[in-house]
């Protein structure tokens, strides 16, 4: 992978940022990717861009998406990009907006950031290669380490204040390393050094030098008024020199909310106090320095590798997350299903075969062959249902987007094809930068085939595709809690449910909804008779394959004797009760054999399996369907013909 960093903080600067962008350099080679460090995009060929600091680097952000809206991001935010930047700057919402990934130094960080932001954040820890050392610490003095630019940010010269105010005996001195970023500050300090025989100040060194000084320290303080998470305080850390820090988020993402060192920001006295009983309680130094150590191991290298590691599978190759996570479970499951839906099957085919009025329920027509069948009926001129709600998505996706001001969890129920899905997929990446999906099917193939077209064109794009029936699986996405879900019912499929029983099922659906929440149903509009039966009678014969390979499966499954060229396809339409009706029609008197059940079906000449219903709607059945089971129909999109609809439907109350 050719990765590019891009830091705002100059070339030999040993600004924090710096040295972040340095580390993870390292690291991300060691994992075996090309890496530069840049200061600013510019169209520099990558695979991955990672930018530090949400808001000094914005213009990067920017660029970057403008020229490969595809190509996957991730925005640090290490610095006072998040404590400052982000709630007063809309670039910053922005920048996050579009990155595929969001990295914070500290856990405290992800409290910062939008609750629908938070399923893409992750910690990682500043690691560091320093080692504990004993240092040469007894020479009589108590010597306070200080690192840090002098910047307002940092509130340079608060421990030099603090050390003015300590009694005449106390051995403590000040060391501060850190370069005056102004004239104006310079001057203060050279002041403080001159006034203030405690205090001394050395400017800017290299890090080596800084470790070393900071290794023979017997604290550090950190002043602080807002940092995204400290370097310095996590080398402290691993160098086992305890540290007194502001209680600011970043320190305590850090330290832990109970850490004893802390004191407030500005507070002179505070600080005076804590560092005076550091120096004179041994046990209180003690419970400082155990408790840094304890510390210690967030921040191994090992770990913050392993961080990286497991964060770019995450936006690498394989983006499916099956919810059934281990392999082997999922085919455990998947055995389990099949072995369910061949008792099921068995059961039908005893039941609806052996009644008087054959039938089969049309949920068996989808084993593989049939799903390849089906889309290809979607593709068949006659078959006006997909086209023309294809066209009715493409038309309003802007509209269907624009009713959620944060990126929904789209859900699907069947997986189906995601060429329609994908209109849908398209626009809201459009508009937030990034999208969750999560399709529910009962096949893990199905899920397989049309989650892996959709994150081939849409690197940005998150699948969470979900072996399991629709309301089992619904049951199972419960988000962040903050995240709308828009929950899609695509293709007429509940046309295939008898009207009491699309009622019952959409109530289901209900119960399992949020109020900000939108399901999206299609659906197939009553018309002319002609236009449907021609829908549901193709020319080319694909919808009779389709209902034939219905005893086709029965067959392989129960080593029956059905002969597929003693059987016809026939499709009607009932215009009483709006529905197409599909039968398979026996063409002469026969027996049929199942070998597996042992059982014998003998059909008359003309006799009928009823194989399918697909039930059409009127505007104001619609409206009913949707009232009965308790929802308000926000919207009915439709095209010009009125062939189809696409309802976008809210939980009532
Ligand atoms: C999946 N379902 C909505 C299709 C329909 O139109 O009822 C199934 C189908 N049967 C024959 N052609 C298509």
């Amino acid at each position: 992978m050719r990765i590019c960093i891009v830091t705002p903080a100059a070339p030999n600067s040993w600004k924090g940022n710096r040295i972040t962008a340095l580390r993870w350099a390292r690291i991300l080679r060691k994992l075996g990717n090309t890496v530069r460090i840049i200061t600013e995009y510019h169209k520099q060929i990558m695979d991955l861009l990672i930018v530090l600091h949400a808001w000094k680097s914005y213009s990067s952000i920017e660029n970057f998406k403008k020229k490969h809206p595809d190509l996957p991001l991730i925005v640090a935010l290490a610095g006072t990009d998040i404590y400052r930047d982000i709630h007063k700057n809309t670039q910053v919402w922005d920048g996050l907006k579009r990155a595929n990934r969001l990295i914070v130094l500290q856990p405290l960080g992800i409290k910062e950031i939008p609750p629908y932001l938070h399923n893409r954040t992750r910690v990682i820890y500043q690691s560091n290669t320093v080692k504990s050392s004993s240092g040469s610490k007894n020479t009589g003095k108590f010597k306070v380490c200080v690192i840090g630019h002098l910047r307002e940010v940092k509130d340079p010269l608060r421990t030099a204040h603090a050390a003015r105010i300590l009694p005449s005996h106390s051995k403590i001195e000040i060391i501060h390393i850190g370069a005056a970023l102004d004239k104006h500050m310079e001057s203060i300090a050279c002041a403080e050094v001159n006034s203030n025989p405690r205090y001394s100040w050395i400017g800017e060194i290299s890090r080596s030098k800084a470790l070393r000084i900071l290794a023979g320290s017997k604290l550090l303080v950190h002043t602080s008024k807002m940092e995204g998470g400290a370097n310095v305080i996590s080398e402290s850390i691993s160098l086992g020199v305890p540290v007194i820090s502001t209680e600011i988020p970043g320190s305590v993402g850090i330290l832990g909310a109970s850490y004893p060192g802390y004191f407030e920001v500005g507070d002179t006295k505070a600080l005076a106090g804590m560092m005076e009983k550091t120096e004179i309680d041994k046990s209180f130094y003690q419970l400082l320095y155990n408790r840094c150590k304890s510390l210690q191991p967030l921040f191994q290298p090992e770990r913050e590798a392993e961080t990286w590691s497991s964060l770019l599978s995450e936006i690498f190759p394989d983006r499916i997350h099956l919810v059934s996570t281990p392999l082997e479970t999922r085919f455990q499951e998947k055995k389990q299903q099949i072995g369910n839906f061949s008792r099921q099957l068995k059961a039908e085919v005893e039941k609806g075969l052996g009644s008087q009025n054959k039938s089969l329920s049309y949920k068996y027509f989808y084993d593989q062959r049939g799903s390849e069948l089906f889309e290809q009926i979607s593709e068949l001129p006659e078959y006006y249902l997909t086209r023309t709600e294809s066209r009715i998505l493409t038309q309003n996706s802007k509209q269907i987007a624009a009713l959620f001001d944060q990126s929904p969890a789209v859900v699907e129920l069947g997986s189906g094809n995601s060429v329609k899905t994908g209109i849908l997929l398209r626009e809201l990446l459009k508009q937030f930068g990034y999208c969750q999906f999560f399709p529910i099917d009962i096949s893990p193939e199905m899920l397989e085939k049309g989650s892996r077209n959709l994150l081939d064109t849409f690197p940005n794009l998150d699948v969470q595709a979900i072996t399991a029936e629709y309301l089992d699986g619904l049951n199972l996405i419960t988000g962040n809690g903050q995240q709308p879900k828009l929950i899609l019912w695509l293709g007429s499929s509940i046309g295939n449910f008898d009207r009491i029983d699309a009622v019952g099922f959409l109530k289901q659906v209900k119960k399992r909804m949020n109020v900000e929440d939108k399901l999206l149903i299609g659906i197939d509009l009553r018309k002319e008779p002609e236009l449907l039966v021609k829908a549901y009678n193709d020319s080319k014969g694909v919808t009779a394959k389709f209902n034939l390979n219905l005893l086709h499966r029965i067959n392989k499954e129960f080593e029956g004797t059905f002969n597929l060229d003693n059987f016809y396809h026939q499709a009607v339409y009932n215009d009483k009760l709006g529905r197409i009706e599909m039968y398979l029609i026996s063409k002469c008197n026969q027996t049929i054999h199942l070998n597996h059940t042992g059982h014998d079906i003998t059909f008359r000449k003309d006799e009928a399996i009823h194989t399918e219903n697909s039930y059409k709607y009127s505007f104001s059945e619609i409206q009913k369907l949707a009232e009965d089971a308790g929802f308000h129909l926000d919207y009915r999109l439709t095209d010009s013909g009125n062939w189809f609809s696409v309802n976008v439907l809210t939980p009532g109350n």
